[in-house]
């Protein structure tokens, strides 16, 4: 098993806040508001669930946000920041809001990271605004003594995020960009290799797309290291009862069953998800639908089956 303990997970709550400022970095917007209770429970690696639209819009459905970071001394009983990229209806609605405009929040969603029992030499890798979460999680990491490396990756220079921020909370930064307008040209695999050699790193801690930590993932198991991934799978409810963000997952009974991102995620042990089958149900999954036989009164089974 991985070094690492467990945290005193608090419920989350449902907020009425209020936009304090947004702000522009590089590709992204770094949106502040107050969310009254919610900082003081916030853990690394934990999101946000936002009401997009307005009490007249059309948007039904929360969007989901990493916390980047929590200032519970903050005004109005504490103060949340996160990093959006601007891309659909509910993230450029947010983006568009202005200092005062009333917010409806629900946090703090899902499993955090879990932190080592000692201190040991940690490696944590960002892809594009998925490095929000990472830095709170830095902190704590270095709260207990732990080396704490960074290698923060995306496709551009624009696209990256946190660089400045890292430098004075990580004992090293390495930048890998595919285009290789700074730092390495490469991906954030090419900036791992060299730090798990010279630091010998006892943990992975990763955020970012989905092809990422995969690939991290998969390099932490091969160097025998213990992995934890945030996942941002596609989430319609955030608290568990919708079953859209399930992820093929493998128990300590070497089960697999498809697993909530929102519940028991989105930190999950890299070594136990099954990457290559995200998106799909496996053949051996519990739960997973089985061929129907021919008449008209064979049983079906819906996505996630019965269990
Ligand atoms: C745990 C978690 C943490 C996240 N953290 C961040 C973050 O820090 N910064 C950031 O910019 N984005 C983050 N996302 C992705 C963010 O939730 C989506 O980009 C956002 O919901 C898109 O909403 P939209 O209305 O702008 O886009 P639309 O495409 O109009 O959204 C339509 C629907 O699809 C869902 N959706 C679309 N893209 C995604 C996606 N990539 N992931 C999950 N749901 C999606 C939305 O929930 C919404 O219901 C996170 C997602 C999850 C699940
Ligand atoms: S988003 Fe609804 S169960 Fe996870």
């Amino acid at each position: 098993m991985s070094p690492v303990g467990a945290w005193d997970i608090a419920g989350p709550q449902q907020v009425r806040g209020e936009i304090l400022a947004i702000r522009r970095v590089g590709d992204y917007h770094v949106v502040s508001f107050t969310a009254p209770g919610i900082p003081s429970r916030t853990l690394p690696g934990q999101f946000v669930a936002v009401s997009v639209g307005g009490p007249t819009g059309a948007t039904i459905l929360r969007r989901c946000f990493s916390i980047h970071s929590v200032d519970p001394q903050g005004s109005a009983g504490g103060t949340v920041e996160v990093v959006l990229q601007a891309k659909g209806t509910g993230t450029r609605w947010l983006v568009d809001r202005r200092r005062g405009d009333p917010l409806d929040v629900v946090g703090p969603l899902g499993r955090p990271f879990s932190l080592p029992k000692e201190p040991v030499n940690c490696l944590v890798v960002g892809g594009g605004y998925g490095a929000a979460p990472l830095f709170m999680l830095a902190d704590r990491l270095r709260e207990r003594g732990c080396r704490v490396d960074l290698v923060l990756g995306a496709a551009t220079e624009s696209r990256l995020f946190g660089v400045l921020d890292g430098r004075r909370r990580a004992s090293s930064v390495t930048v890998a960009t595919d285009d290789g307008s700074v730092g390495i040209q490469g991906t954030v695999i090419d900036g791992m290799v060299p730090i798990l050699a010279e630091f010998d790193s006892r943990v992975v801690y990763a955020c970012g797309p989905m092809g990422m930590l995969a690939a991290v993932a998969g390099l932490a198991s091969d160097k025998g290291i213990p992995s934890q991934c945030a996942v941002e799978e596609t989430m319609a409810c955030g608290i568990g009862v919708c079953m859209s963000c399930v992820i093929p997952v493998v128990g300590d009974d070497g089960v697999t069953r498809m697993t909530r991102s929102c519940t028991e995620g989105p930190v999950f042990f890299g070594d136990r998800v099954r990457w290559a089958d995200v998106g799909t149900i496996p053949a051996d999954c519990l739960g997973a639908p089985t061929e129907k036989k021919s008449g008209p009164s064979s049983p079906g089974r819906g996505r996630s089956g019965r269990r």
